[in-house]
């Protein structure tokens, strides 16, 4: 973990906290920022979700690219279609214009799809299109649509519960959730509760021109063990009403408990958990992904130098001994890495396997086939050995999939 750029990002966007589960998000949103893999944030309302695309995209080869943020849950599901993919003019009623619609729009982008699992079963099979092959189609059109859109989708909902319950693909759900980020709930993060507080309370302070308040000690305490169940969003309301409230600025265990709601559910006090649900595996199959999407970009980036090369080699040849240098637009005939193709995350986990990029030789510190391997060992295992699931879960084909086995030779065991 880099703690440098860590404490960087904190400041430049207001992330106030230090506890393990925060800082491990924030690690993994730096990580993956640089590669086009989807991201999938995870967690409760109001654990402070919505920060993370926004990281993920200012660090992002994307960052001077437009950057959506769309609420798919406050969207109507009449209209989610045609504002995300557009329509042609008289498509329906009221559509008096065409429109182009966010996917449009975000070409060489990044779209933030919040709350993603409210998405409607329809848009859901357009939005897996748009994810695997960059196509999609306006509402009311025929002409297929070329798009390079970088996804973050949030969720707070179990979505393998809606999965069982036919309300979201289990395919897309694999698409999206290429690289899960956790956000812990704010009852798991500790001290981070009384930095919370101490944020609020000083915001509060000069937002309504008050004397700043403060805690006693037993009044620590209760914040320190309390479930918090809309967590930092909660923590903000009700800091924010005290400072309003109270007349008593250092505020005491019984104002405390005057305004923490009282109905069953969340006055119930809860042990403060250590490590959350935190597992070392899956972080560490994660780096394994974002480290193996980032080799593929060098190894583009080197096999396009060796195209450069080779281009330079022959007109010099050409030119032979004439002394003549390469106008400087022959660079735009080269083929262009950055914005080469749309996102398709098959290309994202797949190996650079054209005979030309073998040549190169990797570095022996990094085997990408070692990578490779353990990824598709880890997801046959997870999935007892059926292919197709654990193709799913890797986000690429079937038949990709059967490549892989045999050239890892694990169709041998
Ligand atoms: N670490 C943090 N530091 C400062 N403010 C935070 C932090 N996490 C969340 N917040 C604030 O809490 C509120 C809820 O965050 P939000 O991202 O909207 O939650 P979610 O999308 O997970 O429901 C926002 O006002 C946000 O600014
Ligand atoms: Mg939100």
């Amino acid at each position: 973990m880099n703690t440098t750029e860590l404490q960087k990002t904190k400041q430049r966007y207001n992330i106030v906290g230090n506890s393990d589960g925060l800082n491990r998000a924030l690690d993994v949103a730096l990580q993956v920022a640089p590669t086009d893999l989807s991201v999938l944030i995870i967690g409760e309302s109001g654990v402070g979700k919505e920060i993370i695309p926004r990281v993920i995209h200012d660090n992002s080869p994307r960052r001077r690219e437009k950057y959506f943020a769309i609420n798919c849950g406050s969207i109507p599901e009449g209209t989610i279609d045609s504002e995300l993919f557009g329509h042609e003019k008289g498509s329906f009623t009221g559509a008096i214009g065409e429109s182009e619609g966010y996917f449009g729009i975000a070409n060489k982008g990044t779209i933030f799809l919040d709350e993603v699992g409210e998405l409607p079963i329809a848009t859901q099979a357009r939005l897996l299109r748009v994810l695997e092959t960059g196509e999609y189609i306006r509402v009311g059109g025929q002409e297929i649509r070329k798009t390079d859109v970088r996804i973050v989708a949030a969720t707070n909902v179990n979505m393998r519960k809606a999965i069982s319950e036919g309300k979201f693909r289990e395919d897309l759900f694999y698409r999206l959730n290429t690289i899960p980020i956790q956000m812990p709930p704010l009852r798991d993060r500790g001290e981070d509760i009384l930095l919370l507080f101490r944020l609020f309370a000083m915001q509060m302070a000069e937002k309504y021109h008050l004397p700043k308040i403060t805690l006693t000690e037993e009044a620590r305490q209760i914040l320190l063990q309390y479930k918090w169940p809309g967590n930092v969003r909660q923590l903000k309301n009700i800091t924010e009403q005290m400072s309003i409230l109270s007349e008593k600025r250092e505020i005491d265990a019984d104002t405390l408990l005057h305004f923490i709601p009282r109905d069953q559910d969340s006055t119930q006090l809860a042990p403060i958990q250590s490590g959350g649900t935190h597992s070392y595996e899956s972080e560490r199959e994660i780096l394994y992904k974002i480290l193996y999407e980032l080799r593929g970009n060098v190894s583009d980036l080197r096999r396009d130098l060796t195209n450069v090369r080779k281009q330079l080699e022959e007109s010099r040849q050409l030119n032979g001994a004439s002394g003549f240098q390469p106008a400087p637009q022959t660079v735009s005939n080269l083929p262009a890495t950055a914005n080469k193709q749309p996102i398709t995350p098959t290309r994202t986990i797949e190996p650079v396997e054209d005979a030309e990029a073998e040549e190169i030789s990797e570095p022996e510190t990094l085997n990408l086939n070692d990578i490779g391997k353990q990824l598709v060992e880890k997801a046959l295992e997870r999935n007892n050995g059926n292919r197709k699931k654990a193709a799913l879960e890797l986000g690429i084909s079937d038949r990709t999939l059967y490549r892989r086995i045999r050239q890892y030779g694990l169709d041998k065991d």
